[in-house]
């Protein structure tokens, strides 16, 4: 909470651990405290209406000053992978334009190298069979190999709030995070992808000590 100054505009992120900041912010905003904040999903949005924090759209205010989400996997260049909730394209549009992004995370999500945790890969449902040989295609570019797994919800294919699937890629080390990138949201029916680079300004890493603040210089 130490971040939220009375008047910013907020992105609110996904997740078990995103929830206990909107909870936090929710009492604050009980207590008078005057903020306007984006929703990465309909899960957070139902959260926040239910604290009475007062809610925008991305149109109404598309320069946010602030953006606070979880992460499933940092390393010490502040990059990291996201999505494992299914919120990804949400949440890096919503962190991409904000000032800065603040990450809270405990330290079991800190890597050296990321790809502990499958890469979640956004794709629409037209040819998913094609966008995914495309995507094994791509990670063989980069000299990795990917075991992909559509993701599934009660049975059936899981689908995002944009109504798309996701296939989490289980490949490995991302020695090169940023090719990665730019190469699979380069392939046509990916939508995007769950590394998130250059975004993460602050990771408030949760520690059996207390909380630790990395800030990236
Ligand atoms: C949602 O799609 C994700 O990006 C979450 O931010 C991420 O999975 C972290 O979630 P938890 O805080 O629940 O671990």
């Amino acid at each position: 909470m130490k971040f939220v100054k009375p008047g910013m505009k907020i992105g609110l992120g996904t997740g078990s651990t995103a929830n206990h900041f909107i909870n936090a912010l929710g009492a604050a905003v009980k207590k008078g405290l005057d903020v306007k904040c984006v929703p990465t999903s309909k899960a957070t949005h139902a959260l926040a209406v239910s604290l009475g924090i007062p809610l925008v759209t991305l149109e109404q205010e598309p320069y946010l000053d602030l953006t606070v989400d979880g992460a499933d996997e940092f390393d010490s260049s502040f990059r990291l992978i996201k999505g494992g909730g299914g919120a990804l394209l949400i949440e890096k549009i919503v962190a991409s334009s904000s000032k800065y992004m603040v990450v809270i995370a405990d330290q079991s999500k800190r890597v050296k190298t990321l790809g502990k945790f499958p890469l979640p890969v956004e794709v629409i449902p037209f040819g998913v069979k094609s966008t995914a040989w495309k995507i094994e295609r791509d990670f063989k570019f980069l000299k990795m190999e990917a075991r992909m797994t559509l993701r599934l919800k009660d049975g059936k294919p899981f689908q995002t709030d944009g109504g798309n699937c996701i296939l989490d890629c289980a490949c490995g080390e991302i020695k090169e995070p940023e090719r990665l990138e730019m190469i699979l949201n380069n392939t046509p029916g990916v939508v995007n992808n769950g590394l998130f680079i250059g975004l993460a300004g602050i990771i408030m890493m949760g520690t059996p000590k207390g909380v630790e603040e990395i800030v990236r210089k």
